[in-house]
């Protein structure tokens, strides 16, 4: 897998963990989503009632796990997490949720992926705090009401899309994460850098920043890689030039591109003639599944202006063909934007 893949690894799982700030003073940017949940919890707590069911979406590595911990944090409540896949059954359900206390924040990861018939089960739970279990089977089944501890759903997602409108509606408040500006992945790098002790002065926390698809996990992994690299290279300080140095030697380019990126550019432009174009089309022809380019890649494409979706499908833009230095079809010169 590639390098800086903004999707969750196994070796991100500790370097998440120790980077993962615990407050909204630690996390950096997203000024409007905190103030908005500052403002929530406040008002919850006053009223000594638990916040309402928050949803939380946006591509992978932007904040979301992060966001829901540290609003339990601030709530003083405990969190307890499970993901979309991993509720199984009903039961399942039933015993995560009955476990709670009131108050408590269930955290459910990946919750597009949730399976109907639990989703179903969820909504008066999320409602009215009320869950339907159906004991035994055939005529003599019945139902069981039990009642649940008052406790507060935080969703995440990477694909708001995915989510049926009635479990959508059930959300007393949805959050779309934005990718990050320079300066504050300048921030979180500086953060990043002080508590593993890595010696970076501002012109490598600058070049990093703006190589790191303006999202936190991938800073962070990139300033690991560039700091690996700087020790065998027996640099003690990551200035401009190690980093530069390092990110050639990832294959990431100026604006964060890595080959993968690249591919599914040039794949559009020389097979395609710049698109519109299916995006089985191009899972096809590169070899990626839908979903990553869907989750991964495309998210930051668009973002840069390099890639455009359109109603028939995707398009290079002026901008990502000029970034990979193909000139424009003069039949496309007109209708491209
Ligand atoms: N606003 C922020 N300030 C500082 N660090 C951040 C911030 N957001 C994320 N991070 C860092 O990036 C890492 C990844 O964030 P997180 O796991 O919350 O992303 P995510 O949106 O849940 O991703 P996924 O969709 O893959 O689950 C965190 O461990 C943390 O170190
Ligand atoms: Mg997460």
């Amino acid at each position: 897998m590639a390098i800086i893949n903004s999707k969750e690894q196994v070796e991100d799982a500790k370097l998440d963990k120790t980077l993962r700030p615990q407050s909204f003073s630690e996390y950096v940017g997203q000024e409007k989503i905190k103030k908005n949940l500052d403002i929530f919890i406040k008002a919850a707590k006053k009223r000594k009632e638990p916040i309402e069911h928050v949803l939380l979406y946006g591509p992978p590595g932007l904040g979301k796990t992060t966001l829901a911990h540290i609003i339990a944090k601030e709530m003083g409540v405990n969190i307890r997490v499970t993901s979309g896949p991993a509720i199984e059954r009903v039961g399942d359900l039933g015993s995560i949720l009955t476990n709670l206390q009131d108050g408590d924040v269930l955290f459910i990861d990946e919750i597009h992926r949730l399976n109907k018939v639990i989703e179903e089960v969820f909504y008066p739970a999320m409602e009215d705090y009320k869950l339907d279990i159906i004991i035994g089977k055939g005529p003599s089944a019945r139902t069981l009401q039990l009642d649940l501890p008052k406790f507060t759903l935080i969703g995440a997602t990477t694909r708001l899309g995915s989510i049926s409108s009635p479990l959508r509606n059930r959300f007393g408040a949805i959050h779309r994460l934005d990718f990050y500006n320079e300066n504050e992945v300048k921030d979180i790098i500086d953060r990043s850098s002080n508590i593993l002790e890595i010696d970076v002065d501002d012109s490598g926390a600058k070049k990093i920043a703006s190589c790191s698809r303006q999202t936190p996990r991938v800073a962070n992994r990139i300033l690991k890689r560039v700091r690996d690299f700087a020790q065998m290279r027996n640099h003690n300080r990551i200035n401009k030039d190690v980093a530069e140095e390092a990110l050639k030697m990832l294959d990431v380019d100026k604006v964060g591109l890595e080959p993968t990126d690249r591919q599914i550019l040039e794949t559009i432009i020389n097979k395609f003639d710049g698109g519109p174009v299916g995006i089985q089309t191009i899972a096809a022809a590169t070899s990626e599944e839908v979903q990553t380019i869907e989750d991964v890649y495309e998210p930051y494409l668009i973002q840069l202006g390099f890639l455009a979706r359109t109603p028939r499908g995707r398009v290079v833009t002026r901008n990502g063909f000029k970034h990979l230095g193909h000139s424009i079809p003069s039949e496309k010169q007109q209708e491209l934007m």
